[in-house]
C-alpha cells in the first residue's frame, strides 16, 4: 500500500496504469473504516488491477459544523486496516493507493461554492430537503476524485441509498461532457453487525445503552418487509413508524431513551419517488429507507421489499 496525499501524484500514478491498460477501482470515503468499508475494497481489490480508497472528510458535504467537527478521523487506525487488506486478501489487484489529501489539496482555489448541481426528483425526496446543500457537496468531491483517479469501477455502500442515486444521476450529467470513460458504478450491500444494526462511522457515538436499542431499526425494518407480503404501502410506513415511536428503553442513568423517526419511506428502487401501492414499482423493485434519532444520534438504513 501507497499512501498519496497530493493531488497530482494520484494523477501521475493513474496515468501509468492507464498507460498498461490496468483497471482502476475507486472507494471513496471519509475514512473511520469499519467493515462496510473493508468489504467495499475487498470487492475492488478483487475487481480491479489498482485500487485507490480515498480517506477525505469533506467539509462541503456537512450542514452542520457540529457533525463534521465530531466526525471521527482515525487516519493511522485506517491505513493500518487498509494494509492488512491488501496483505491477504485473495486479489487481483497488484497496487493500493490511500489517498489522504488535504482540504487545500482537494479545493485549491477554496470551497467550490460556484458548483451547483440539479440531480431534479432524486434529490428532492427523504434526505435531500432536510440536509440542504448535501449531495451538492458529496457530487463535488465524487466528481473531483473520478477526474483525479479515472475509475473503470467506482464502489458505493448502499446504507447510503439516496447518494448512489445521486451519483447515478451525475454520471449521467457528466457522459456528454468528460473526455474519459466513466467508471461503472458498483452497489454495494449493507454490512450489518451480528445484531443487525447496520455499520456505520456513527455507532461509535452511541452510549452502551443506546448500542443495546438500535438493532431495533432493523429488526421493525425486517418485520416491514414481511407485512409487505399481505399490507398496502400506508399501513407498512405507518406501522414502522409508530412501532419505533413506541419504543422505550432506559439509559443506564435511569433516564428514558426514545426513538425519533425522521422519515421512513417506501420508494421506487431507482427514481426515489414514494410509491402508493406495490405494483407502483414492479419495474425496479421498492425500497424502504429510514433516518432515525437516537439519543442525539442520527441513524439510517434501508430495507429492500
Ligand atoms: O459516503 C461517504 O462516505 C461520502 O459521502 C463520500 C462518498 C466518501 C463522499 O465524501
Amino acid at each position: 500500500m501507497k499512501q498519496i496525499q497530493k493531488a497530482a501524484e494520484l494523477q501521475a500514478a493513474v496515468s501509468e496504469a492507464k498507460a498498461k491498460g490496468l483497471q482502476i477501482g475507486l472507494v471513496p470515503t471519509m475514512g473511520a473504516l469499519h467493515e462496510g468499508h473493508l468489504s467495499l475494497i475487498e470487492r475492488a481489490l478483487k475487481e480491479n488491477d489498482l485500487v485507490v480508497v480515498s480517506l477525505f472528510v469533506n467539509p462541503i458535504q456537512f450542514n452542520n459544523r457540529e457533525d463534521l467537527e465530531k466526525y471521527p478521523r482515525t487516519i493511522e487506525a485506517d491505513l493500518e486496516l487498509i494494509e492488512g487488506l491488501i496483505a491477504h486478501a485473495d486479489c487481483r489487484a497488484k497496487e493500493l493507493l490511500a489517498f489522504t489529501p488535504t482540504v487545500d489539496e482537494m479545493y485549491p482555489d477554496g470551497e467550490p461554492t460556484e458548483i451547483v448541481y440539479h440531480f431534479g426528483p432524486v434529490e428532492e425526496v427523504m434526505e435531500g430537503p432536510r440536509r440542504p446543500g448535501h449531495f451538492n457537496g458529496v457530487a463535488v468531491v465524487v466528481r473531483r476524485l473520478f477526474d483525479l483517479s479515472q475509475p473503470t469501477r467506482a464502489y458505493f455502500g448502499e446504507k447510503d441509498y439516496q447518494q448512489i442515486a445521486v451519483i447515478r444521476a451525475l454520471l449521467e450529467q457528466m457522459l456528454p461532457t468528460t473526455h474519459y470513460p466513466l467508471p461503472t458504478l458498483v452497489p454495494c450491500p449493507i454490512v450489518r453487525a451480528d445484531d443487525g444494526l447496520a455499520l456505520s462511522s456513527r455507532n461509535k457515538r452511541l452510549t452502551p445503552a443506546a448500542r443495546q436499542m438500535a438493532p431495533a431499526i432493523n429488526a421493525t425494518l425486517e418485520q416491514a418487509a414481511e407485512m409487505a407480503e399481505y399490507e398496502e404501502v400506508d399501513d407498512v410506513k405507518e406501522w414502522v413508524l409508530d412501532t419505533l415511536a413506541s419504543w422505550h428503553e432506559v439509559n443506564e442513568c435511569g433516564e428514558g431513551l426514545r426513538f425519533e423517526p425522521e422519515y421512513f419511506e417506501i420508494v421506487d428502487a431507482i427514481t426515489l419517488q414514494p410509491i402508493a401501492d406495490w405494483t407502483d414499482a414492479d419495474e425496479h423493485g421498492a425500497v424502504g429507507c429510514i433516518a432515525v434519532w437516537l439519543d442525539g444520534v442520527r441513524l439510517i438504513d434501508i430495507v429492500k421489499f
